[in-house]
């Protein structure tokens, strides 16, 4: 197969040209970062301090031809069932869409409706935000609290606080975890008569989420009575008969569509509670950013493709360098979320062992996703990524701007630790360079040959710099839709459905059958003997 051959002569490229290290390429060429850095307007993608040449482009490009990359684009953009297990569309890029775009799905115009609930979300929140829509006692809401998990949390959260300077709505809290101190802890700090709670869920059947939503429920119920119970409450799901059983009135019910993964749900009515906290404008500038990225995504050619480029060059770091993890790390304290957000992103999406056809992904597929906000990981884990015996790639992200022009001095501290770091880790130093350093400090000889080896710093360790303006809601919007892209992009080339999760089922079925081992009411016998013997000492009492 032509793929093969691609792969093939990737492998070889690689094994000729791994020896030369960055510095030597920045040293043979230097338009080296004009040559290997794209646009779309403001954002910039650097990836010069990666190893990667004009051979190494030209082949990975060749490799999306063989792959067919634009071809499974096309039919995700025109709304064909590409979740093929789920035998579903996948057209989160439809919620981004304007008013008079047309996308078909099993013949059906998508569009009236996404624009439809579009504007009653702008409505509720706007309500909300105003003192229109208000508490059982008629004053307006001071808090509001979203119950989701997963994809009906992660981006809301990571929106939220990204967008912090345009807050100007409530106070916005989120419950995720089933563990009773997330609710109690946040719950602690709230008057139930100020506090709306959104419930969101896509299947309305998740355990934490129904379980959070009822206790939440009950504390309402018990502050307020039973009959102040509606109008502490709103939902957003796909499943609109059960959030009707659960008892919220339908004109507080938002919906969307089969089609709207969870993890690529934040731009659907699963976005309300960042609505609410910045308002309807600000969250179409974000809805817009994101449609600017797919329409570069769906019509920049493949070379000058940022989501193009940024997912060959993860293929390239994963499967011919060989490299087990990627590191997220934005120097924007804004962005502390982002991490967790892509984790979920990239790892349930490619996080995968077969191709859509069944058969074994025959290389490795989704990396390791992790990360922190920078500067706090230098003084954290940054000495492994400088000096540890495997090599991270880095993904920076920066603004030339930040939010506080009274904090000049802050940004630039921050834009200078940020370029330091990628250019420490693509030119490291030699022990030449370390022993002159430990020379000109006045090191004994006996000294410097101790300590030389440990100030060693390997580099040609590769990282890709996004930089943008500024983190307004429109930059963010297209920053995750590059991401988006990119595991699309890394999922097309692998053959791997990106849109299934089918990775999580295993550990609910046993949760479920462990629950009566739990509450006493079966025995453990039928577990191994470590969960048996767990839930033995587990449940004893003490
Ligand atoms: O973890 C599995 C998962 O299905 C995610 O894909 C999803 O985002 C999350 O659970 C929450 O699901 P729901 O929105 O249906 O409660």
């Amino acid at each position: 197969m032509v793929q093969d051959l691609i792969w093939a002569k990737l492998a070889e490229h690689h094994q000729a040209t791994q020896a030369r290290p960055l510095r030597a390429l920045f040293a043979e060429d230097s338009a080296r970062f004009t040559d290997f850095s794209a646009r779309l307007d403001d954002l910039l993608l650097d990836y010069s301090k990666t190893a990667v040449t004009a051979q190494t482009r030209a082949l990975l490009l060749e490799l999306a031809e063989a792959t067919g990359v634009a071809g499974q684009r096309d039919a995700m953009f025109a709304g064909e069932a590409i979740n093929t297990t789920e035998k579903r569309a996948v057209l989160h890029t439809a919620l981004r869409a304007p008013k008079s775009h047309r996308v078909l799905v099993d013949g059906q115009d998508v569009m009236p409706a996404i624009h439809e609930t579009l504007d009653r979300l702008g409505a509720f929140a706007d309500g909300v935000r105003g003192g229109r829509i208000a508490a059982s006692d008629g004053a307006p809401f001071t808090d509001v609290v979203n119950i989701g998990i997963g994809g009906s949390d992660l981006g809301p959260v990571m929106v939220t606080l990204a967008l912090a300077p345009y807050h100007d709505g409530p106070r916005l809290h989120y419950v995720s975890n089933v563990d009773g101190a997330h609710i109690a802890d946040t719950l602690a700090r709230l008057d139930p008569a100020r506090t709306l709670f959104i419930v969101a869920s896509k299947t309305f059947t998740t355990v934490e989420t129904m379980a959070n939503a009822a206790t939440a429920r009950r504390w309402i119920a018990a502050a307020l009575g039973e009959a102040a119970v509606g109008a502490h409450f709103a939902a957003v799901s796909t499943a609109l008969d059960k959030v009707a059983a659960f008892g919220i009135a339908p004109d507080r019910v938002f919906g969307f569509w089969d089609w709207v993964g969870g993890r690529y749900s934040v731009w659907s009515a699963i976005g309300l509670p960042v609505m609410i906290a910045v308002g309807p404008t600000h969250f179409r500038a974000f809805l817009a950013g994101a449609h600017a990225m797919d329409e570069h995504f769906r019509t920049a050619p493949l070379a000058h493709n940022l989501p193009v480029l940024l997912g060959l060059i993860g293929i390239w770091h994963r499967d011919i360098c060989n490299y087990p993890a990627r590191a997220i790390l934005p120097y924007d304290q804004r962005l502390l979320r982002l991490p967790a957000y892509l984790q979920q992103l990239d790892m349930e999406s490619n996080g995968k062992r077969v191709r859509k056809d069944g058969s074994p992904v025959e290389r490795p597929s989704g990396p390791l996703v992790w990360g922190e906000p920078g500067t706090n990981g230098q003084h954290a884990f940054y000495q492994l990524i400088h000096q540890g015996t495997d090599t991270i790639p880095c993904e920076f992200m920066v603004a030339a701007e930040g939010h506080e022009p009274e904090l000049a001095h802050h940004h630039r501290l921050l834009l200078a630790n940020c370029l330091a770091q990628s250019e420490a880790l693509m030119k490291g130093r030699t022990l030449e360079e370390a022993r002159e350093l430990l020379a000109k400090q006045g090191l004994s000889e006996a000294d410097i040959a101790a300590l030389a080896p440990h100030k060693v710093f390997p580099g040609n360790r590769p990282s890709v710099t996004l930089a943008y303006r500024k983190l307004d809601p429109f930059t963010l919007g297209r920053l995750i839709a590059l991401y988006e892209h990119r595991v699309f992009v890394e999922a097309a080339i692998w053959g791997i459905n990106a849109f299934d999760q089918w990775g999580v089922e295993l550990g609910k079925e046993l949760a479920t059958a462990l629950l009566p081992v739990i509450e006493g009411k079966a025995p453990a016998d039928a577990h191994d003997s470590s969960t048996a013997g767990l839930a033995g000492y587990l449940t004893a009492s003490s």
